[in-house]
């Protein structure tokens, strides 16, 4: 009985403890497996630490940027990357910009040095006078219009007409009365001043060398190649000396140059040119010719004699 009885206390204290053991055994692994989970699964979740990446993005207010920052992050390890090819391509730029700036500069100066040279061939430079007449199968070159119905050879055309436009513009009306002449009118203009002096009693001998000093012999007169002009001005068209105080023969005189044109036959060069101080005539010879001539202080004849 005894015997029983102590086995059944024993079966008893049995039950009661492993009632005790099994709901023990199910709390405690749960800790320590949580414990260890998370250390195991840092790997696999770290995706989640990512996250932490928006804090950077938490500088982004707007919540669509989120997203953003995370698709750059995994570049930002690529960016130091980046600068090390960037760098060697600056210190390039540099050197081949550098090199080319310094040929530049001494090659501009030294161009520019070479002067214009005359020559008695220039065909601007043709020369006409009552020693020099032009060749009988002389014909002019291209003409136009400059003013009215007055025409010059294409080459002094437009510089004639620069010049009449410009003195316009600072109040100089220039008004031409002469320009290309055919033969013809040569002619008919020498014969028309020498039967004036016939008319009043001059010799012919004298008639006709008074006429050759004011319209030059038919085949002598530069008219006739279309480079020379006849200007004056509406409120005096007289073709004498007195011409020459006007602001028109005045401003002629200053400027015509700077178009190529010169005064032809100048006061002091009479016994040269053979023909009398004409302020209005100028000759078109192109505007290096018309410079040099001017600063000379040469009449064309002169001036053709220091060219070779
Ligand atoms: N009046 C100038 C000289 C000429 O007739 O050509
Ligand atoms: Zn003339």
């Amino acid at each position: 009985m005894i015997l029983t009885a102590v086995i059944c206390i024993v079966l008893g204290i049995g039950l009661i403890l492993l009632c005790i053991f099994l709901p023990t055994e199910n709390n405690e692994p749960n800790e320590p497996q949580s414990k260890d989970a998370n250390v195991g699964d840092v790997i696999p979740d770290e995706p989640p630490s990512e996250p932490q990446i928006p804090v950077e993005s938490g500088n982004t207010q707007n919540p669509e940027q989120g997203e953003t920052p995370v698709t750059e992050e995994p570049e930002q390890p690529s960016v130091p990357v980046d600068p090390e090819p960037v760098e060697p391509e600056i210190p390039e730029v540099p050197e081949t910009s550098s090199e080319p700036e310094t040929p530049e500069v001494p090659e501009t100066p030294s161009e520019p040095e070479t002067p214009y040279v005359s020559s008695k061939n220039d065909p601007l430079l043709i020369l006409a006078n009552v020693g020099n007449p032009l060749p009988e199968d002389f014909e002019v070159g291209e003409l136009e219009t400059v003013q009215g119905n007055y025409k010059l050879d294409a080459r002094a055309a437009s510089y004639a007409r620069e010049m009449i436009s410009d003195a316009k513009s600072e109040g100089i009306t220039l008004q031409l009365c002469s320009s290309y002449r055919a033969i013809s009118l040569q002619k008919t203009l020498f014969e028309n001043k020498y039967n004036y002096y016939i008319s009043n009693g001059w010799s012919a001998e004298d008639a006709y060398a008074k006429t050759a000093t004011i319209i030059a012999i038919p085949g002598t007169s530069e008219h006739q190649t279309g480079l020379c002009m006849d200007v004056v001005t509406p409120s005096y068209q007289v073709l004498d000396a007195g011409y020459a105080e006007t602001d028109a023969a005045k401003w002629l005189a200053e400027n015509a140059y700077k178009y190529g044109f010169i005064l032809r036959y100048p006061k002091d060069k009479q016994d040269i040119t053979k023909i009398i101080f004409e302020p209005w005539h100028y000759r078109f010879v192109g505007i290096e010719n018309a410079k040099l001539i001017k600063d000379s202080g040469l009449c064309l004849e002169e001036y053709l004699e220091t060219l070779e």
